[in-house]
């Protein structure tokens, strides 16, 4: 048992595994190049509150833990800034780029040779950080240039941005960069968007914006957003001379920059870079919709001073948005996998932003009304975030003379059930659970690399699957021999055996994998991981609580109200029940149900505070964990148990004062012994 930590000693762990855990988020975060399993991280995570618990004083600002903690705000407080968040001009041709370098050129003198940064221009929302003696203390949003609101929390959310800086640790330091989505975090949020009936966001930079600025700092937490900085206020303070040095500076001090950017050294090599973003603005993560041209001498940009409002060292050249006319040649209706019924236009094949676009989603009846979308219109589409095709408008002057409002069939197009429109929803949906579009759409989704990751169930094995009446849900897959698949198309002996076998396999996926198979509206890959990290097993999830679950880092609640709305539906229990039964991976403790299902422990949610005389307390919640039971880190009306040992905290005392019932370290090994003798002996 290791000997409890002094408090010279705790401090010291808690500021050696805050460097640990910043460590692994670059490596994970900025660099993509995770050293360690997300359940190492956990540990690091845990343990690091666990010291925290013991020795509140070590809760700082810049702990992991306080990325997310304590409750939505009513309202964002105003913040003055500094010095104010200037705009740019834009520049929307060449001439007008040149224009701007003849005016530089007048203020600079004739034979001045000054150098020019190229950096892409984000497309996402504006944002000042302070640092103060190196930790994370400020964020605010630009707002008016001159006053913005604080979203301190919000931005704490990030988990690129460090919470502290590598280097500088005195003083007050204040950075500004941009918040932005990536578009495959902007695709798959509307996606589920899409899927739960919830109004689409127009594009990435909407969709950051929406999430930063969210009252209720969990549901931020939940939203894939990054930070790039560009700026460092007052850097001649800090003996940084140029833009280029600014972005070497914010990159030695951890910050994450997009790296992107360029010296050029005349007007030729400007050019060349505008002609290169050109083309990599389409396939580069984060939306570029220009390129902010600097002066990178920052002594220099004093001669050229700003106007009211932009700076005249700096210039913003903008792309032209690419906007086509096309014929909508139908409207077709999908099903997906939670029946929403989703219209897509299908278009004359039109180029767009470096590829060919022929469909494009109209999502909901309201969308298909507020633009009066019809049938044999010709309408101007663009990509929404350079990524998503969109229906931008009609061309009402080429409208043919027959043409009628479109409306959505009230008919499921796949198996002919009645559909329904929830006041609350946007989306038309069918109900009929099993309709095969939606099982198909669900098998997908269940045997996909980050489910049940079983290969060689494609689109049109599972179509015959499901036509052939062999599955008609995804537990079906795990009672197919090979007999029953050699009688489809393209099935050999060797082919057929190959997915049995991969089926078998995928049993034993992680815990995290099989939630997210299970298709819980509304939540994705990272809440999966999220609850599953949490509460470890199926059984202990489907009886957690509503609000039990709003609590969790990340999780809001209308994804709680999903996740139990999942578990109260009888269809979706059978299908977990069969899953189960075919010995599909339910949890930690999946291996000793029926041991987990009669501890006292099960269900019961419980606090430790003290040492153990035989074990590290991080074991003891673990076996408590193991055994059904819920841990958290701190005393409430709804803690059922607290297990004190030696030298118990604050927790103790408000555990007698609250009337909970307490165990001491031997009562807590009595009540295990009998579910977990291999632990008890130590
Ligand atoms: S520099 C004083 N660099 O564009 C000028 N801005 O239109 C400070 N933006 O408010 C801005 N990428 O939100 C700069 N690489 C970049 C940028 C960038 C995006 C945004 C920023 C600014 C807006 C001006």
């Amino acid at each position: 048992m290791p000997a409890p930590l002094s408090s010279e000693e705790a401090s010291a762990r808690a500021e050696a595994l805050k460097k640990e855990i910043a460590r692994h988020d670059e490596l994970y975060y900025v660099l993509d190049s995770p050293e360690i399993e997300d359940h190492e991280y956990d540990a690091l995570l845990r343990e690091l509150a666990a010291v925290e618990a013991s020795f509140p004083e070590l809760l700082t600002p810049d702990s992991p833990n306080m990325r997310v903690r304590g409750a939505p705000r009513g309202e964002f407080t105003k913040v003055t800034h500094a010095s104010p968040m200037q705009s740019l001009d834009n520049a929307l041709d060449p001439g007008e780029l040149d224009a701007f370098f003849d005016r530089a050129r007048r203020f600079l003198g004739e034979n001045s040779d000054e150098c020019w940064v190229c950096e892409p221009k984000m497309d996402g929302l504006a944002v000042s950080l302070v640092y103060s003696d190196g930790v994370f203390e400020l964020g605010a949003t630009r707002g008016d240039g001159q006053t913005g609101e604080d979203v301190t929390q919000n931005i704490r959310t990030i988990r690129s941005l460090p919470l502290c800086l590598k280097r500088n640790r005195s003083g007050r330091v204040e950075v500004r960069g941009e918040v932005c989505m990536a578009r495959e975090d902007f695709a798959e949020l509307n996606r589920m968007r899409e899927e739960s009936g919830l109004p689409v966001f127009a594009n990435p930079r909407n969709a950051a914006a929406g999430s930063l600025r969210q009252l209720d700092h969990s549901v931020t937490a939940s939203r894939k957003l990054r930070v790039y900085l560009y700026h460092v206020n007052d850097a001649v303070s800090l003996g940084i001379a140029t833009q280029h040095g600014v972005l070497r500076w914010l990159e030695d001090e951890g910050l994450p920059t997009q790296g992107h950017d360029r010296l050029c050294r005349s007007r030729e090599e400007i050019a060349e870079y505008l002609g290169e973003w050109d083309t990599k603005r389409f396939t580069n993560s984060i939306n570029t919709d220009g390129v902010v041209v600097k002066l990178n001498d920052i002594a220099l940009r004093e001669k050229l001073g700003s106007t009211s409002h932009a700076p005249r060292w700096a210039i913003a050249f903008k792309y032209p948005p690419e906007e086509k006319r096309a014929r909508i040649l139908d409207i077709e209706i999908s099903v997906g996998r939670t029946g929403a019924l989703t219209p897509t236009a299908v278009m004359e094949p039109v180029q767009l932003s470096g590829t060919t676009v022929q469909r494009a989603s109209l999502h909901n009846q309201d969308e298909i009304d507020r633009k009066d979308v019809r049938i044999g219109d010709t309408v101007w589409v663009h990509k929404a975030g350079e990524i998503i095709p969109e229906v931008l408008r009609v061309d009402l002057q080429s409208r043919p003379d027959a043409s009628k409002p479109f409306k959505i069939p009230m008919i499921c197009p796949e198996c002919g059930t009645e559909a329904v429109r929830l006041p609350s929803e946007a989306a038309v949906r069918c109900p009929n659970k099993s309709c095969p579009a939606q099982l198909h759409e669900g098998i997908l989704h269940f045997v996909s690399r980050d489910c049940m990751d079983i290969n060689g169930v494609g689109d049109k094995l599972a179509r015959q699957l499901i036509d052939t009446g062999l599955v008609k849900s995804p537990a079906d897959l795990y009672s197919l021999s090979p007999e029953d698949l050699r009688g489809l198309d393209r099935m050999a002996e060797k082919s057929a055996l190959k997915v049995t076998s991969a089926v078998s396999g995928s049993k034993e996926r992680p815990f995290h994998a099989v939630l997210n198979a299970l298709g819980i509206r509304n939540a994705g890959k990272k809440t999966a991981r999220d609850i599953a990290s949490y509460f470890r097993s199926m059984d202990a999830l489907i009886h957690a609580e509503e609000d039990e679950l709003a609590n969790l880092d990340g999780i809001g609640p209308i994804v709680a109200a999903s996740i139990t709305a999942h578990f109260a539906d009888e269809h979706n229990m059978d299908t977990i029940n069969r899953l189960r039964a075919a010995g599909v991976n339910m949890g930690a403790d999946s291996a000793g149900d029926e041991r987990c299902a009669s501890s006292p422990l099960t269900g019961k949610k419980m606090v430790f505070t003290g040492e153990l005389p035989s074990m590290t307390r991080q074991e003891a919640e673990e076996i408590a964990r193991d055994l059904g039971a819920k841990v958290a880190g701190s005393v409430s009306g709804k803690t059922d148990i607290v297990v004190a040992g030696d030298n118990p905290g604050s927790k103790y005392n408000k555990a007698i004062n609250l009337g909970i019932t307490i165990w001491t370290a031997d009562e807590f090994l009595e009540h295990i012994k009998p579910f977990a003798p291999d632990r008890t002996n130590l």
